[in-house]
Parts: C-alpha cells; structure tokens; sequence
C-alpha cells in the first residue's frame, strides 16, 4: 500500500470508499484528461462524480476564481454580494419557475435539506415522498429520504418517507408493461398510497436517478404524478443535482423530459455548476422560499469565490451550446456503446440520454446484479487510460459514463474503445 493511501486510511472514516485496488491521486488535469501522481494520463469520463461540468482547467474559471480571490473571497450573506445576485438572476430565469427565489447551499445535501425544510414548513407536514433507488445526500435529514440500501447508514429520521414505484424502467413488479401501463399502474399505486397516509409535504425525485445507476422511469411519468400532487396539493422537487445544466442533452433540466405541466415547485441543484467550487442551491417560487418564519443562513453558501466560478462556468455553457454538445456526442456515445455489448450476455442494458449513460452487468443468464465484474472493468479501464464510475441499487453492478459535457467525437470513439476493450478482458 502506498504511503498516502495508509495515511488516509489511518485519518479518514472507513465508508469513505476509494475506488480502485491501488486507488489514485489525481494531481491535475486539462479538458477532458487527468493525470495521477506517478505521471500517467487519463481519460475522464466521470468528472469527479460529474462535477467538472464543462472542462478541467477551464481558463475562463481559473482566471474568474483567481481574479476574485485576489478582490475578496468571502464576505458572508449579511453583506450585498454582486457575484450571488447575478448568478441567482441568471439561474432564476433559467428554472422557468415564475417569480423565482435562489438560495445557494455548498452541496446538493444541504441543497435538499432546505428544499425539505421550506416543503415540511409550508405544508405543515414531515410527511415525504421520495422514489426507490433514490438518493439525495449524506445528510441526517437527506439519508431519510434515500430509497437505496447502499446509501443508507441509519434509518432514522426526522421525517416520514413512502416510496413510490416508478424511478426504475426495468426492474420491479411493473417492468414487463409497456410505457403507457408503466406509468398508469404507477399513478395507480400513488393514489392508493395517498389514500392510506396522512397528507404529505412532498415528492422529490431525480428526474434520471445518479447513483441509482443512471436509471429513469419513461417520459411523462412525473408530469403524470403532478396531477395527482397538484389535487392534493402536494409539492414536486426535481433534484437536479446530476441532470441539470444540459447535462442529459435533450433538456436543459431533467424534468423537461416530463413537461405538460411546467416547472416544479422546488429546483435543488449543485455538482456541475461550480465546476469543482462548492455550489449548490435551492429554486423556489418567492411563496414558498420566503414561508421561514425565522432566520436562515448557510455562512459560505454564495461566497464570491464560488459565484465568480459559477457564473464564468455557466456562460461559457450556454455560448459553446454544451448541452447540444452533449445530445450529439452522447447519442454516438451510448450507440457505439450499444453496439458494442449487443453480444455480451453479461450487460443487461445500456441506457441513459446525453452524456448520462448507464451499463448494467449481471451474471450471464440470470438477472443478479455482478458488481465483481464491474470493479473488475473499472480496474480493466484504468489501465487502459480510462475513468468510468459505478453504481447501481441492488449492488453496484452498473458503470456510469458522465464526461464533462465539452467531450469531443474523438474522445468519445477513444473512450468506447477503451471500455469494450475493458468488457471484453473481464468475460
Ligand atoms: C441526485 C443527487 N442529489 C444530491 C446529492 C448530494 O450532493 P452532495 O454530495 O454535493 O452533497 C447527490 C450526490 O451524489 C446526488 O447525486
């Protein structure tokens, strides 16, 4: 074991897993590529957990990050913070939600515990729902509303969660119906569950599920839900943590997927916006942001640092057309991908949209998850020059493909080839 590696070992929590046998430092990296401390370039096709949203190193960001942090890094919200106000602006008005409040957070956990703060407090009611396979966050209150074994060290909780079917196409008691009875035999099994509980807060969901594996439910399905919420007024969260900003390439944000109704109620997001900066936030239309009846404050949520980030990250999104990017290099991503495994008896499916994909191994010829072979694939890559990641529900048997969504068409061809490459060695 390398120095470093038993020095983490000694200092940091045992469930902080590390990946990789001989697990890697990463020292610096440029665009889409990363190199460790032994000198060795990769590929990266997850982004630091898909975090570095648009490129690493961009310059526009590390020119906005060090120019800010030479002015004034940090003054706290008590003090007016130009950066803050023209990022909550520019977000407000990208959410569509009408007269739109922003609260900015450091993570997505803290991003969704104020969500559930504002939706307990305005509706009087700890009661939530969320969807299985889910996950929201680390926190106390965010691990009550996990519906992933893995991710869910407690299960206490402040709050009362129900989980609802339906954030899995392809698994569970509705897989073999089609799209349309799918998602009827879901709104079905809302409406009975409403009818035996008291009246929820609620219903968070990621519009395509992150560390579930890259799994989604079919489009429409949360616009369906709504009309149920909205006669019992209960509120929809998109937790837009991993699917924001473009990232599944058809949208802008994952719910749009989903859209005869319009925005959702609350917006979270984090992840890809700061590039690496600790941003996250809350979107919320002013009634419901502003029903606190006390004060509120997260000491470096909004630092000038961050926002100064965030907002060189977002512009250059918007005038490169990521998003477009990321619906064109995806779509051929996840086709070679598919190609690729169409003969492999051990992947059971390759889904996702954009640069959001999911494979999913089990053991040939039955439908147990092979989480084995998906550590050993992972390694496979790694030698190849290759960064994937891994996750999943039952087991971490899926690999998830999410480079920074500037991925070019040769990057991509280069990564497929690596990955087959890796599948193939671990048959
Ligand atoms: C969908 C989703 N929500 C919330 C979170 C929590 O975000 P953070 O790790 O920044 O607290 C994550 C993290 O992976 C996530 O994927």
């Amino acid at each position: 074991m390398n120095d470093l590696h038993a020095r983490h070992r000694r200092v940091l929590p045992d469930w902080l897993a590390l990946y990789y046998d001989r697990p890697l430092e990463i020292t610096h990296g440029e665009g889409r590529h990363v190199w460790d401390a032994e000198g060795n370039r990769y590929l990266d096709f997850f982004g630091g957990i898909l975090t570095t949203m648009t490129a690493h190193a961009l310059p526009e960001v590390t020119k906005a990050v060090s120019e800010q942090a030479g002015r004034i890094i940090h003054s706290s919200t008590l003090y007016l913070n130009r950066p803050m106000v023209e990022l909550a602006e520019r977000i407000a008005r990208l959410s569509g939600i009408p007269d739109a409040r922003v609260f900015f957070t450091t993570s997505g956990t803290e991003a969704n515990d104020t969500a559930l703060l504002l939706a307990t407090t305005h509706r009087r009611s700890n009661t939530i729902l969320a969807m299985r396979n889910s996950y929201h966050g680390r926190s106390f209150s965010a691990v009550g509303i996990t519906g992933n074994r893995g991710w869910s060290p407690t299960s206490l909780s402040p709050l009362q969660t129900l989980y609802v079917h339906g954030g899995v196409r392809t698994r569970g008691p509705y897989a073999a119906l089609d799209d349309t009875d799918f998602i009827a035999a879901c709104v079905e099994d809302l409406k009975d569950l409403l009818g035996h509980t008291r009246p929820p807060a609620a219903l968070i969901a990621e519009p395509v599920q992150g560390v579930g594996g890259f799994t989604s439910p079919p489009d429409g399905l949360y616009a369906a839900f709504r009309e149920v919420l909205d006669a019992h007024g209960i509120l929809w969260i998109a937790d837009e943590v991993q699917t924001g900003w473009g990232r599944t390439g058809d949208h802008f944000w994952g719910w749009q997927a989903h859209d005869r109704n319009g925005p959702p109620d609350i917006v979270t997001f984090a992840k890809g916006i700061g590039n690496g900066m600790s941003v996250g936030g809350v979107i919320a239309r002013s009634e419901i942001m502003n029903c606190l009846d006390a004060n509120s404050i997260s000491t470096f949520g909004g630092t000038q640092v961050t926002m100064a980030a965030g907002l060189a990250n977002l512009t250059h999104l918007l005038e490169h057309d990521l998003q477009g990017n990321a619906r064109r290099v995806g779509g051929l991503l996840i086709e070679r991908l598919r190609a690729a495994t169409a003969q492999d008896p051990g992947v059971r499916e390759v889904r996702g949209r954009g640069l959001m994909i999911g494979i999913e191994l089990t053991r040939p010829g039955t439908d147990r998850a092979d989480p084995d072979r998906a550590a050993a694939v992972l390694e496979a890559a790694r030698a190849g020059g290759l960064l994937v990641g891994k996750g999943g529900g039952h087991s971490t048997s899926a690999l998830r493909v999410a480079p920074p969504l500037s991925l070019t068409v040769a990057e991509a061809e280069e990564g497929a080839a690596i990955l087959e490459s890796a599948l193939r060695s671990t048959r």
